[in-house]
């Protein structure tokens, strides 16, 4: 399972990518509003932190200002993905950038069927929002299941991006489900981490090597 980081935070990408374990970001618009620069050049810059695909989300809801939007996006770097909405205008778009080359992730997936639509139209990445269906008492993670079985079916190239994403069980179920990519904010990343054993035992075994006086080093 790949790990993306759902954030534009330069610092929060930084400082993950030094794990070794970040596949790749996403960012939307909410997500640059918050760090008050410049979309281009804040996305410009994360294409040179992560090698792989980082999510640019265009803004225009017509498919020609979509495209062109698009066109420009990808051109700031080979690993950018142009994100684009679930609508007829979003899905045209997308079909006319994967068909240049250009990888493409659908946002805003609600429903198995426009799942289906975005695999049809060459989306490299689809992003079903699990936690916004959770929010108004759906089962977000039903969709993940359904979408990877349809995929499956098909054999569709599209990758299931699981998005929307509030806590490490829902990576853990989208892991058990076999979808190809989690984003997660970085708090999230952090939290798989952690386990109080992991804390407590680690600190039984410093405490007894401490009274052997040795050192390794
Ligand atoms: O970037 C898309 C998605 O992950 C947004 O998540 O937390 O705003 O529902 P959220």
């Amino acid at each position: 399972m790949k790990f993306f980081i759902d954030t534009a935070n330069l610092d929060d990408i930084r400082d993950l990518a030094a794990t070794g374990l970040l596949d790749g970001v996403t960012t939307n618009p909410s997500l640059v509003a918050k760090t008050g620069r410049g979309f281009l050049e804040v996305v410009e810059e994360i294409t040179r932190i992560v090698d792989g695909p980082v999510s640019a989300e265009c803004v225009a809801t017509d498919h020609e200002t979509m495209l062109k939007e698009g066109e420009k996006l990808a051109a700031i770097a080979p690993n950018i993905a142009v994100k684009v909405p679930l609508t007829v205008d979003g899905l045209r778009t997308c079909k006319a950038l994967s068909t240049q080359g250009v990888m493409v992730n659908v946002t805003l997936c609600f429903s198995p069927a426009q799942a289906l639509l975005a695999a049809k139209a060459g989306a490299a990445f689809i992003s079903p929002f699990v936690g916004r269906l959770d929010d108004i008492g759906q089962d977000g993670m039903a969709l993940i299941a359904e979408i990877c079985q349809i995929y499956a079916n098909y054999d569709f190239d599209t990758e299931v991006l699981v998005a929307s994403v509030r806590g490490p069980q829902h990576v853990i179920t989208a892991a058990k489900l076999g979808a190809d990519v989690a984003t997660v904010p970085p708090n999230v990343l952090r939290q798989l981490f952690n386990h109080p054993l992991t804390d407590k035992g680690l600190a039984a075994f410093l405490a007894d090597w401490d009274k052997t006086g040795q050192s390794i080093l």
